[in-house]
């Protein structure tokens, strides 16, 4: 079990997710498979013809246009809500965000007011936008907003009842809007295994809670849209594993059980996050 100090100290960004504010998510596409062709309507992703399909229907006159990032990764137009966006993975995965292109990043957190780390990466995306260099274009917004919010207390309550009721409410607006969206979960490895040596039942508890939370709500929002998927990290170097690191012998264990010899920067997961939030991942729900 966790001290309520450390417990304290690991309490996490419990949900991730992106509301598309695309006008149209809903249209008609035809398949084939080698027994029938099949028309199906349902929310597939607006930017078709892709891949293949556009270069069989490509004119042989017209220069071809590469789409892999400028739309199915593109978060353009879409509004992002991040919890835990203070700082560690999910600040990360908030400028991420906008880099993509998402119109605005909503990151909530505890402190009353954002630290100068947190204002200094909102003035990078800023500028980012204002020079044309994110998927917004020059003068697009990419705004990083910061709200005051408690999701829930303790580790328990934070990552299983705190992600719940956010990715709740999510789910909620996103029905209402009627066009659909993308909810990230944050787990962990910890939700797959047992760590042999770390009391953490609580924590491993409620990160493998996460994971069925994912695979459910994936199910119950599916017709609607709304995919679900969880990450699971491996160990990233933030401030909720450097308060871990007690003694140099968990580092070291850590590096060794890990196959790539390392500990992960945070960064290493802007490609998931916004892969899962795009609609390069448009058929991906329930995964892990
Ligand atoms: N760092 C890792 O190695 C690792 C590995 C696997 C999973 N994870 C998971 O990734 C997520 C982020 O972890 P991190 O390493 O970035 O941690 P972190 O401690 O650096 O950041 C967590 C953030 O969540 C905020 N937060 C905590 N309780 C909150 C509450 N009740 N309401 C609103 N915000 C709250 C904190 O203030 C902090 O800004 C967590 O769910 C964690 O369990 C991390």
């Amino acid at each position: 079990m966790l001290s309520a100090s450390k417990a304290a100290s690991m309490r996490t960004v419990v949900a991730l997710r992106v509301a598309r504010a695309r006008p149209s998510a809903t249209s008609s596409l035809s398949f084939s498979t080698s027994r029938a062709v099949r028309t199906v309507t349902a929310n597939v992703p607006p930017d078709g013809p892709l891949g293949v399909a556009r270069a069989l229907q490509a004119s042989p006159t017209a220069p071809p246009e590469p789409t892999l990032f400028a739309r199915e990764f593109s978060l353009a137009d879409r509004v992002a809500l991040v919890s835990g966006g203070h700082r560690g993975i999910g600040l990360e995965m908030a400028l991420a965000f906008a880099e993509a292109g998402a119109r605005a990043v909503y990151c909530v957190d505890l402190p009353k007011t954002p630290d100068k780390n947190w204002v200094k990466v909102r003035e990078y995306a800023r500028a980012l936008a204002a020079a044309g260099k994110s998927k917004t274009g020059a003068g697009g917004e990419a705004r990083l907003e910061y709200v005051c919010a408690d999701v829930r207390d303790q580790v328990f309550d934070v990552n299983v009842n705190g992600t719940l009721f956010t990715a709740q409410a999510a789910g909620q607006q996103m029905e209402r809007f009627g066009r659909g969206g993308s909810i990230i979960l944050i787990a962990s490895i910890s939700g797959h295994g047992a760590n042999k040596g770390y009391p953490w039942m609580s924590y491993n508890t409620s990160k493998s809670a996460v994971l069925q939370m994912a695979r459910s709500m994936a199910c119950e929002l599916g017709a609607k849209g709304i995919r679900v998927n969880s990450i699971s990290p491996g160990s990233i170097g933030t401030t909720m594993t450097t308060n871990l690191m007690v003694t140099p012998d968990i580092e070291k264990l850590w590096v060794e059980q890990n196959p790539l010899g390392r500990i992960a920067r945070p960064d290493e997961l802007r490609g998931i996050a916004v892969w899962l939030a795009s609609d390069a991942s448009s058929f991906c729900t329930g995964s892990e």
